[in-house]
């Protein structure tokens, strides 16, 4: 099981080195459980740092598929290794909202980032609308399929389904809902698939208890140590 805290655009150098030597204490003990956490690109060395040692790995948000080049703004997978980084995120929803990332570009960039020996967690998952009109089975089959197509199964690979209407929103799928699209995914590929979407500490134990979920993608609930270490010490005790 693994639980992974998405910090989105919070938490400067100061304040993600803090937190890190926070959570590093507050975890000591708990076994069974894969933590992760994915600051900021301009924090990530100072939590690194801070989790020299820890059994904590320190995620990315997002990489890109080239060596160098002239790409403004990205940052490749090289780059994230010389800092000690593990892995990243790739795909998340509002990079694809927000960003004009496409199936085609998340699964370069898992590709790429898989190849340089980094970890990925992509990222899957329905819109509100899509849900409505009863698409969500075809697309978190489209979405997972353009990442099998350029991956395949590997250790490195885990998915994440985040139904994009449950992202910050305070409305979770249910654990219905979540089991039943991760078993489409697992159809497709089958390497481990978090879930991710209002995930708290009072609902993790459920969400995290079917069949088909191995580990939930943190956002909110990831920014507060009491709140994190909670959900990781959920997820150990179920694991
Ligand atoms: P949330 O975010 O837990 O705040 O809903 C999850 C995510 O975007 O990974």
């Amino acid at each position: 099981m693994l639980i992974a805290g998405n910090w989105k655009m919070f938490k400067g150098p100061a304040e993600a080195e803090a937190f890190a030597v926070e959570l590093r204490g507050r975890l000591e003990g708990v076994s069974g459980v894969d933590v992760a956490v994915c600051p900021p690109y301009t924090s990530l060395a100072a939590v690194v740092q801070a989790l020299d040692r820890s059994e904590i790995a320190v995620y990315a948000q997002n990489v890109h598929w080239a060596g160098d080049g002239a790409y403004t703004g990205e940052v490749s997978p090289a780059m994230l290794l010389e800092l000690g980084v593990a892995g990243s995120i790739v795909g998340h929803s509002e990079r694809r909202q927000l960003f004009g990332e496409t199936d085609e570009t998340t699964a370069q960039r898992a590709a790429a980032a898989l190849a340089a020996g980094l970890r990925v967690i992509a990222c899957v998952g329905e819109t509100e609308s899509e849900r409505e009109a009863g698409e969500t089975e075809a697309v978190v089959r489209r979405q997972t399929e353009a990442i099998r197509d350029a991956v395949g199964t590997h250790d490195g690979l885990t998915l994440a389904y985040e139904p994009v209407w449950a992202i910050g929103t305070g409305k979770t799928a249910t654990p219905a809902m979540a089991q039943d699209a991760h078993a489409t995914i697992r159809s497709v590929l089958d390497v481990p698939i978090l879930y991710g979407g209002s995930v708290k500490a009072d609902n993790a134990a459920e969400l995290c208890g079917q069949p088909d979920v191995d580990g939930a993608l943190v956002g909110g609930a990831s920014l507060f140590v009491d709140s994190f270490a909670s959900i990781c010490e959920t997820a150990a005790r179920i694991s």
